[in-house]
């Protein structure tokens, strides 16, 4: 469904992405997991075509197909249009817009009016709590609140695709898990793919049916998400459990990484 081939994005002299390849199939949940800086957000955002005026062309190198056609020299309002949908991290909802107004905002790029309703409705439904605060600002939410309503405003353009940046980013344990069910639920009730960028690495191998691991701009494991739950490195530098040393480890893992 989404085929990145050999992009690499910069930041003006600093190379964030080197020539990162990566398949999304449609129905999966995906994964992309990896420290602080990997280049996580910057591949989602390159894909979005958020980064182009950065540069004239951005990505430099490389082509992105979705449902066999290139988007990579495309614009973002294009790309949503033909299915992709993206949650920033962090949320982004407009603090002084209502629930309602934001959900809207996210049918922006659609022209057919009158099913518009349908997939509020639709929203309310997966998000039962955004329905009873729907005339309240959204910046009075709670944190967990708010992703529900990036995640409520990024299904009205209703995305073949959706790209979710560390939705469980400052969420309790207990919110990060109705999330991620919620996220689930969106998979399977209602056929959406999802590319999910996480740093809680647990989580998201619980959920995805495919992972990919990133490290300084680079993919450096594509496994099914039980063979790197299993994994001594994957549990020691980001399950947190650790067996040896983490000095010793880490440098033993580094030198793992660099020759893949
Ligand atoms: N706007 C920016 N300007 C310059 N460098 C950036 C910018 N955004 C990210 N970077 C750099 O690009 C690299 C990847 O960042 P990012 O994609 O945000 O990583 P992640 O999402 O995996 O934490 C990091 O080294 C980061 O410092
Ligand atoms: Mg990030």
């Amino acid at each position: 469904m989404l085929k990145i081939n050999n992009i690499e994005t910069w930041y003006d002299l600093i190379r964030a992405l080197h020539g990162i390849s990566f398949e999304v199939k449609q129905g999966d949940i995906v994964a992309l997991l990896g420290s602080n800086g990997a280049g996580k957000s910057t591949t989602l955002k390159t894909i979005m075509r958020l980064l182009y005026d950065l540069k004239e062309e951005q990505p430099e190198k490389g082509t992105i197909e979705f449902m066999g056609e290139r988007i990579d020299r495309k614009n973002t309002d294009e790309i949503v249009r033909m299915g992709i949908s993206y949650v920033p991290e962090g949320r982004e909802v407009f603090p002084e817009l209502s629930v309602l107004e934001n959900i809207m905002m996210g049918a922006y790029t659609r022209r057919d009016r009158k099913t518009i309703k349908d997939d509020i409705d639709h929203v309310f439904d997966h998000f039962p709590i955004l329905k009873a605060r729907k005339d309240q600002e959204a910046g009075h939410l709670s944190g967990g609140e708010q992703q529900m309503l990036a995640i409520g405003r990024a299904l009205m353009s209703r995305p073949k695709l959706l790209m979710l940046d560390e939705p469980s980013l400052g969420l309790s344990p207990l919110l990060t898990r109705d999330i991620f069910t919620i996220i689930r639920d969106i998979n399977q009730k209602d056929g959406v793919t999802i590319l999910l960028v996480e740093q809680n690495v647990n989580m998201a191998l619980k959920y995805a049916n495919f992972a990919f691991l990133m490290e300084n701009g680079r993919i450096v494991r594509a496994e099914k998400p039980e063979i790197l739950r299993e994994d001594e490195d994957v549990k020691e530098f980001y399950l947190g459990i650790a067996k040896e040393t983490s000095v010793k480890g880490y440098q033993r893992y580094r030198r793992k990484v660099r020759f893949r």
